[in-house]
């Protein structure tokens, strides 16, 4: 059972209004004729119930100030004989999310319970109906955890992952590893209802005055770090303007009247680098660094999607699941990026790729600075 003394936070001060309602109980049949034991047994189960259920409540949610409850896991005095999983929670939304599916994975392969970190539930449970447990800090510290390094694909041997308890670590991002298990992660990342309408209010209102309008394309321009860092670490490059011509001709080619809902931590370029003469481009947001959340929302809200470099692209048009058009061959031949990242795990074969153009960073080979922990 779990150990109520060190409880999650709020758990420790859940059996205080019990007792003073036990408290006044027992005045009152005490002024009258002495019970029979009977009577008392009765009360003292309909307490000890009571007092369960209210405990139980308290421990089962994650206390203010986070906005959405999850289970928590309490201290339990013996850690659980099935063992559990866990993975650590690093980076951003994109990397969050590439985590938890992978854990979500894993952890069924294998076999064990997944239990979330604290702190990756901050970051999704705002945004999604997720439901793997969250381990308290205090019994995640508790835990004889073995770590294990995770590629970031899909290996044969991560079926058989041994250790009882077992900590995941790196930066999965690959659909190696859950696409099998596609509903339940669609599932597990789907919107909150007020997420979700907050975003079909936006593209109901572009319905609304291009009504002849039915398709949406969701675009994400990932820049930001990303301009230094891809052309100085991984020897590699943006999306251009040329991509994005590109890209939008490929739907504007395939459907009637499509239009393009850009979002983007870089919208002043945007707005200058992709051109809206032909009336069918909405910048959305207000133009500065959109929320990450609201921004994810409204891409998978869209029908298809148009990506270029970073994790958080490739999960909005992996949830969206229509076309998807992704900047392709981004890096030099010699690049280490190639070392982390396998392109054929991370883009479905159905994908489109549109090769970028290298000839930029072929010209400017800047030395390779001491950035090797910078996130992809
Ligand atoms: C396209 O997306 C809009 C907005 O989410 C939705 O109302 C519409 O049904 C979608 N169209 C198709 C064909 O899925
Ligand atoms: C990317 O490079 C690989 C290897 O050279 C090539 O097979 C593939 O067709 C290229 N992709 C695109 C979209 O050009």
């Amino acid at each position: 059972m779990w150990d109520q003394r060190t409880a999650a936070p709020g758990g420790s001060t859940a059996g205080r209004p019990q007792a003073g309602g036990w408290r006044r109980l027992q005045a009152g049949r005490m002024g009258a004729t002495c019970p029979s034991l009977s009577t008392f047994y009765f009360l003292f189960v309909v307490f000890v119930v009571s007092t369960i259920f209210h405990c139980h409540r308290r421990l089962a949610l994650v206390p203010a100030p986070w906005a959405y409850s999850a289970q928590v896991v309490v201290v339990p005095r013996h850690h659980p004989q099935e063992g559990m999983f866990t993975i650590n929670s690093k980076g951003r939304l994109g990397n969050q999310m590439g985590q938890y599916a992978t854990l979500y994975a894993l952890a069924k392969l294998n076999g064990r319970p997944a239990y979330i970190p604290a702190q990756m539930h901050s970051t999704l449970a705002p945004i999604f109906r997720i439901t793997l447990p969250v381990l308290h800090s205090a019994t995640a510290r508790s835990v004889p955890w073995r770590n294990y390094h995770l590629n970031d694909w899909m290996e044969a041997q991560y079926r058989h992952i041994p250790g009882r308890y077992v900590r995941l670590t790196g930066y999965p991002c690959s659909w190696t590893f859950y696409h099998h298990l596609r509903q339940e992660i669609l599932q597990e990342f789907s919107l909150h209802e007020h997420v979700r309408v907050e975003a079909q209010k936006f593209l109901q209102a572009l319905q609304a005055t291009q009504a002849w309008r039915m398709t949406f394309v969701g675009v994400h321009v990932r820049r930001g770090d990303y301009i230094r860092v891809m052309p100085q670490v991984w020897k590699g490059v943006l999306a251009d303007r040329g991509y994005l011509q590109q890209a939008l001709d490929w739907f504007r080619a395939r459907y009637r009247s499509p239009v393009f809902v850009v979002t983007s931590d870089d919208m002043a370029w945007c707005r200058q680098s992709i051109d809206s003469s032909p009336g069918d481009v909405v910048f959305a947001g207000n133009g500065l660094q959109g929320s990450p959340a609201r921004d994810f929302a409204l891409l998978t809200q869209c029908n298809h999607s148009i990506i270029t470099v970073g994790t958080f692209g490739i999960w909005a048009a992996y949830l969206t699941g229509g076309d998807t058009v992704y900047l392709a061959n981004f890096t030099l031949p010699n690049s280490p990026f190639h070392m982390v990242f396998k392109p054929q795990a991370a883009f479905l074969p159905e994908w489109v790729g549109i090769a970028a153009d290298l000839r930029q960073v072929q010209q400017s080979t800047l030395p390779v600075l001491g950035l090797w922990g910078v996130l992809w």
